[in-house]
């Protein structure tokens, strides 16, 4: 079967090149695909509604992707600088300080027809150059819906918060919520 976002794919005997989806920074046009996107993937207590998506990009347009491939956007990841050990809690609001030292990974998600082909890895690996490229020492993320594993493949481990605020913060996300973060190395 081939899937909508295209790549090199075998079917049958033939071999069929399509164009690999390009990473590039979500636009206001690709919300209602983010939208989808995320009511595809998610558990209903973790969708945000269109006002805070568009809210979200107007505030921090440069840390917001997507993967484009022939048939539209099939995957996005939105993220804000911060400090490491902060957590923004469900539905809360993105405060980026005045010194951030790391990436906060707030939502990855790739469509239905798009998984399995790398392109969650994709927008990560892009978001940890453009982290390095600033010179933020570390990114993070909350892990939730099973996916350690796949943050922990991608180099990110569990990391204990020390403050209670924090864990507070970490306990507003449904079932078993993980901090995971990861250092980075300058370029
Ligand atoms: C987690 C997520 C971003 C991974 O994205 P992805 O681009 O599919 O990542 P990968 O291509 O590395 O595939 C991840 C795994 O899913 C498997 N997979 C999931 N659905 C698949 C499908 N329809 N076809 C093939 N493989 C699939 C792959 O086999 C792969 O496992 P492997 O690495 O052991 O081979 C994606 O599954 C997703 O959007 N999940 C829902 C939202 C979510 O939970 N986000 C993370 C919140 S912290």
């Amino acid at each position: 079967m081939i899937h909508g976002c295209g790549r090199l794919i075998w079917v049958s005997s033939d071999l069929v090149t399509r164009p690999s989806p390009s990473v590039r920074l979500m636009r206001p046009g690709d919300l209602a695909s983010v939208a989808a996107i995320q009511a595809d993937s998610y558990h209903p207590h973790y969708l945000e509604d269109d006002a805070t998506l568009r809210a979200r990009l107007n505030e921090f347009p440069d840390t917001a992707w997507v993967a484009q491939g022939p048939a539209g956007v099939c995957a996005y990841l939105v993220a804000y600088r911060s400090v490491l050990g902060k957590i923004t809690p469900l539905g809360g609001h993105f405060h980026s300080p005045a010194l951030p030292n790391c990436l906060y990974l707030h939502d990855l998600a790739v469509s239905t027809a798009a998984a399995g082909q790398g392109l969650g890895p994709a927008l990560v690996s892009h978001a940890l150059a453009v982290a390095r490229q600033e010179g933020l020492a570390y990114c993070a993320l909350v892990s939730v819906q099973g996916s350690q594993a796949f943050w922990q493949r991608l180099g990110f481990r569990a990391t204990t918060l020390d403050d209670p605020r924090e864990r507070q913060h970490l306990a507003t996300y449904l079932g078993a919520a993980v901090y995971m973060t990861q250092a980075l190395a300058a370029n």
